[in-house]
């Protein structure tokens, strides 16, 4: 099957390449966001890594990555309701998104309603996180216009399908599908397209890039690592995030209690658990941001480190990929 890399994806969106540098807390820094862009694709923003671990206010850190780009740029809405509080701290991260020119929206873990209609009002584009078909089914009923499939071979929180798996289980619905997860090099992507993908989303590759702010010994580790130390563990999130085996992981292991197992489990307290897990893991991974990584961090990536070798440019990542798919197709 041709590939093309003009796909329904870079038409809707308009972007060159359909590669999308997926939002990732904490390594969405504002340069690497820019560079993804820049280099014909398009960065993610994750608004709550923007202002809490990198220390930019939302409109700031927007200005910033404008000051670096004048291509398109997108931003991720987490939509649980897990407080008020966050409610109208992402409702107004919309609107000062769309304020400054972007377009693009990735919703995650819930019901994506109130983005789309504030996005469609403004001539924008939502695509929602999917793991499996049910969760895509509400999302596409409430008028998202693709899907961002979130594999078992993604960093982050993976999903329990294969790539191949949720396409084929979501192609009915005939919006652009993304593949998000196990793309570390140029067959990946070119598999992913060959499939049927309309684009992927990465974020493992692009933590390894000379733009990506995290610290060496983090990408160096993703270089290092071969996709069987890579481990799901519940400790951070409380539910299952794909990261490095290091030392520490192994010491401190990747199961939760039975007793927070429970407290997730019944519905008066999950939402509690949830915050609680959801507000130490940002601390974590702030701290571990500002004082360097060490062994004690926790690393997260996907199993397309055993694609990785390098720590490039966004630049030559990206035009690597496009060059080969395009000789694929000669
Ligand atoms: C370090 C890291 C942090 C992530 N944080 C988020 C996040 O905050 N929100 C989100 O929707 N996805 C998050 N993801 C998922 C990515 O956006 C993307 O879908 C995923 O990394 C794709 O898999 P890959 O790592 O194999 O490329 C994260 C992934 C990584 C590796």
């Amino acid at each position: 099957m041709p590939v093309s890399i003009e796909t329904a994806f870079t038409k809707q969106i308009g972007v060159k390449y359909p590669i999308i540098c997926g939002p990732m807390y904490p390594c969405s820094n504002p340069e690497l966001i820019a560079a993804v862009s820049e280099a014909g694709g398009i960065g993610v923003v994750q608004p709550l890594s923007l202002m809490y671990v990198h220390g930019y206010e939302l409109h700031d850190g927007l200005q910033k990555i404008k000051s670096l780009t004048n291509r398109p740029f997108g931003m991720n809405v987490i939509v649980e309701k897990s407080s008020e509080k966050h409610e109208k701290y992402m409702r107004k991260s919309v609107d000062i998104a769309l304020e400054e020119g972007c377009r693009f929206f990735i919703t995650s873990l819930g019901n994506p309603q109130w983005v789309v209609s504030a996005v469609k009002k403004a001539g924008g584009i939502v695509y929602h996180d999917v793991t499996a078909r049910k969760w895509a089914e509400k999302a596409i009923d409430h008028g998202v216009d693709g899907l961002i499939c979130v594999n078992n071979r993604a960093g982050g929180h993976a999903g329990a399908h294969s790539a191949q798996e949720l396409f084929d289980s979501l192609k009915s619905f005939g919006v652009p599908l993304i593949c998000a997860g196990g793309i570390g090099n140029e067959e990946d992507f070119i598999n992913a397209l060959k499939m049927g993908y309309a684009g992927v989303q990465m974020g493992t590759r692009f933590i390894a890039t000379k733009e990506c702010s995290e610290k060496d010994d983090y990408k160096q580790a993703i270089v290092d690592t071969n996709e069987k130390d890579i481990v799901l563990t519940e400790r951070v999130t409380g539910i299952p995030l794909s990261v490095i085996r290091t030392p520490y992981v192994e010491h401190v292991g990747t199961k939760i209690s039975p007793l927070s197992r429970f407290l997730f489990k019944y519905p008066l307290t999950k939402k509690w658990m949830r915050m609680w897990y959801g507000f130490t893991a940002m601390r974590k991974f702030k701290h571990s941001n500002l004082y360097g990584g060490s062994s004690k961090d926790y690393w997260q990536a996907g199993k397309c480190v055993s694609h990785i070798h390098s720590v490039e440019s966004v630049a030559d990542v990206i035009e690597k990929f496009v060059s080969a798919a395009k000789k694929d197709n000669n």
